[in-house]
């Protein structure tokens, strides 16, 4: 498997999302941690559920229904303000710490970068701008254009198609397992970023690689570029 190419996932691996949960607490005192969680996991959830019936809604939106699910659930109150605050917050995640420096590394040594993610064009470029990420990526990838989510194959499909390469050439990053699985499934050399420390999906599907932050994706690219 040489790797010519690598699409990365965005939210949760570039981005952290699960660093709104500062704003939360602020907004909503010790309940942050459960807010972020519950809100995260209900976003996934919706776009597999709108991908499976066919009633696609952009990410943007889904992640709007995501938090007045959650507030309604955890019963917190949320103002128009709150909403608009934490969406806002949204729009501009931090990016974990170490990412940029790797991947300007991994540009340095010729390798196409990409984003292939779940976001719309303007969360993903408004994410890129706020991380300092502009130029480093030669494709912001958005299956907006496809109208499906992760894990749909026409989702996963974008990467070849724009790299012009097989899946199995394109390193497809992820720090959601079930992500890295069903892009294994899908035909991509795969690494997830298990930075929970997380047990592995029971998928029956095991990602080619496997390390705790980015900076792991620098070795097993230096093991895989030549075949
Ligand atoms: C994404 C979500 C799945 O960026 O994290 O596509």
């Amino acid at each position: 498997m040489t790797i010519q190419a690598i699409a990365f996932d965005a939210y949760g691996t570039l981005f952290d999302v699960y660093s709104i949960r500062e704003l939360g607490d602020k907004l909503f005192p010790g309940s942050g941690v459960e807010l972020a969680g519950l809100w995260r996991d209900k976003q996934i959830e919706y776009t597999h559920l709108r991908t499976l019936c066919s009633m696609y809604k952009p990410f943007w939106e889904i992640t709007q229904d995501a938090l007045v699910f959650s507030c309604k659930k955890l019963g917190l109150n949320l103002t128009l303000e709150a909403q608009n605050a934490l969406m806002g917050q949204y729009a501009r995640l931090q990016a974990f710490p170490e990412n940029l420096a790797v991947l300007q590394e991994l540009a340095k040594q010729g390798l196409k970068l990409s984003i292939l993610s779940n976001g719309n064009a303007h969360m993903l470029q408004s994410a890129v701008e706020s991380a300092n990420m502009q130029g480093v990526f030669q494709h912001l990838l958005s299956v907006d254009v496809v109208r499906k989510f992760k894990t749909a194959p026409e989702a996963y499909q974008m990467a070849p198609d724009v790299f012009s390469l097989p899946a199995k050439n394109i390193l497809f990053v992820s720090s959601n397992c079930w992500d890295a699985c069903c892009a294994t499934w899908f035909g991509y050399t795969t690494f997830w970023v298990n930075r929970q420390a997380a047990p592995r999906e029971e998928l029956g599907v095991t990602p080619h690689g496997e390390g705790r932050t980015l900076r792991d994706v620098l070795e097993f690219v230096e093991q895989h570029r030549n075949g």
